[in-house]
């Protein structure tokens, strides 16, 4: 490795870009063989990056709500519990409540899902980069 590529790559992790500092030298054989332009080639660094540090903050947002199980709403069979309205869970999946500032309380006999439904909207609300949504354990579970 030369001077240039340790003084680059120092200079990419001092900033963060730890996605471009991994996969520069990489991506410049590639884009010197594909003929790529200057600016394609750090286009492509630059949505690495992006894509990088977004999974890594969605990520952080679920490790941080300490969800008791990952539960998603793509797991939920609705068909297993037809007292669920499938419709309504769909629309509150838009999150709209968080906007409103509402709470939302599931309610019901053991086992039927309550808490699988709510670590669910909160994964969606991970995912959806909201701030605010509680996952409360005492009212969920
Ligand atoms: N319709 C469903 N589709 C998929 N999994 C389900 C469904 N209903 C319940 N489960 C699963 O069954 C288990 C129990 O569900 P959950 O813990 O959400 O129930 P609960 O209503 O919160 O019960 P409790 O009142 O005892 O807290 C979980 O693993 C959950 O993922
Ligand atoms: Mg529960």
């Amino acid at each position: 490795m030369t001077d240039n590529y340790q003084t680059l790559k120092k200079h990419l992790t001092d900033l963060s870009l730890k996605k471009v500092a991994a996969i520069f030298e990489e991506e410049a054989t590639k884009a010197a063989k594909a003929g790529l332009s200057y600016t394609d080639y750090l286009k492509k660094l630059i949505e690495e990056e992006v894509v990088n540090k977004t999974d890594r903050s969605i990520n952080a947002k679920i490790a941080k709500a300490r969800f008791p199980q990952l539960k998603t709403l793509e797991m939920f069979e609705f068909s297993f519990q037809p007292s669920v309205d499938e419709k309504y869970i769909r629309e509150l999946a838009h999150l709209g409540f968080l906007e409103k500032a509402e709470n939302v309380v599931f309610l019901g006999p053991p086992g039927v899902g309550k808490t699988h439904l709510a670590i669910a909207l909160g994964i969606k609300a991970c995912f959806a980069k909201k701030k605010g949504f509680v996952y409360d354990c005492l009212r969920a579970c």
